[in-house]
C-alpha cells in the first residue's frame, strides 16, 4: 500500500500534496445488506466491512454528514472540542481518533490559542484524502493507523478526541484501553457519538427518519448499497449513556461522565485518565 505521503509521528512535520479522492462508481462486489447487518451487531467480519465501507463513500461523506444531520453536527464537534479542555496545555500534542475527512483536528488546530499538533488518526486512507485539502498548513497529521493499535508511545498524548468514530470499532474495550495507554495522566478522553433519544415521542419521529428516510437519501447520494442502513443499525447496538460511561471505567479511566445532545440523539462522554 503507499503510504508514502503519511508523515512519521516523530518528529511531526506538514504532510505533502495529495492527490484528491476520485469518485467512483460502487463496486458490484459492494457488501451485502446482510453482511452490513452483522458487522453493525459486531460480528466476526465487522473491521473488514467497516474499513471498505468509508473507503468506497469518502468521496460523498462529507455532503452527507452535513445533510442528514442538517449541519447539526458541527455544533456537536464543538461541544466535544471544548471538552477536552486543551486549554491545560496548548502546546501538547491531541489525538484525533477515527479521523475520517478531519473535521475535528481541523475545527480544534484552529482555536484560537491552540498552538499544539493533532494527530489524525484513521484506518481508512481515503477518508484522510478526502479532507486533506481542509488542513491548508495547520499542524495536524494525518496517519492511517488502526484505533486499536495506535502508533503512540505510553502516556504520550495530551488529550484525545472521537467523533461518530468508537461505535464503529470491532472491539469497544480494546479501542478504550488503547487510549487509556497512550494519554499522560490527567489528560482527557472525549467521545462524541450517536444515540437513541430516551423520550419516546421524539423517538418514534426519529426513527422513522434515521431508519428509513436517512438510508434512502444516504443509497441515493453515495450510490452504496448498505452504508446507510449499516448507520442506524450500528447505533442501536452500541452501548450508550451508563453503559459507555461503565465500559469507560472499565478500560481504566478515573472520572468519566456524560451528557446528551439535541433530545439525546447524541451524546459526549467525556472521561479523565488518573493523575
Ligand atoms: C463516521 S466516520 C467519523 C469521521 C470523523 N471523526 C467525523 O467526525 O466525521 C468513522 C471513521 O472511523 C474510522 N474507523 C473505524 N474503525 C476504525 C479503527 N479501528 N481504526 C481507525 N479508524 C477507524 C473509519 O474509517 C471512519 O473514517
Amino acid at each position: 500500500m503507499a503510504y508514502g505521503w503519511l508523515v512519521p509521528l516523530e518528529p511531526a512535520t506538514s504532510v505533502g500534496e495529495l492527490p484528491p479522492v476520485k469518485s467512483s462508481p460502487p463496486d458490484r462486489s459492494a457488501p451485502s445488506l446482510d453482511e452490513a447487518r452483522a458487522a453493525a451487531a459486531g460480528g466476526a467480519g465487522k473491521r473488514a466491512y467497516v474499513r471498505e465501507m468509508f473507503g468506497e463513500i469518502a468521496p460523498s461523506y462529507d455532503l452527507l454528514n452535513h445533510l442528514l444531520s442538517a449541519n447539526i453536527d458541527r455544533g456537536w464537534r464543538r461541544k466535544a472540542i471544548a471538552e477536552l479542555d486543551w486549554p491545560r496545555r496548548p502546546e501538547g500534542r491531541y489525538v484525533d481518533l477515527c479521523a475520517g475527512t478531519l473535521d475535528v483536528a481541523v475545527q480544534l488546530a484552529a482555536t484560537t490559542g491552540f498552538r499544539g499538533q493533532v494527530i489524525a488518526a484513521d484506518f481508512a486512507e481515503p477518508m484522510l484524502r478526502a479532507g486533506d485539502r481542509k488542513r491548508q498548513g495547520q499542524p495536524i497529521s494525518p496517519v492511517v493507523a488502526d484505533a486499536l493499535d495506535l502508533p503512540l508511545a505510553d502516556n504520550s498524548a495530551a488529550g484525545a478526541i472521537v467523533a461518530f468514530g468508537v461505535r464503529n470499532l470491532a472491539d469497544l474495550d480494546a479501542g478504550l484501553r488503547e487510549v487509556h495507554r497512550v494519554l499522560e495522566p490527567g489528560a482527557r478522553f472525549v467521545i462524541l457519538e450517536l444515540s437513541r433519544p430516551r423520550s419516546a415521542v421524539v423517538r418514534g419521529g426519529y426513527q422513522l427518519y434515521f431508519q428509513h428516510l436517512l438510508p434512502f437519501v444516504g443509497r441515493l447520494v453515495s450510490g452504496h448499497r448498505s452504508a446507510y442502513s449499516y448507520l442506524p443499525d450500528s447505533v442501536a447496538h452500541f452501548p450508550t449513556g451508563d453503559a459507555l460511561a461503565a465500559r469507560l471505567r472499565d478500560a481504566g479511566f478515573a472520572t468519566v461522565r456524560w451528557r446528551p445532545l439535541t433530545f439525546g440523539i447524541a451524546a459526549i462522554h467525556t472521561a479523565i485518565k488518573s493523575a
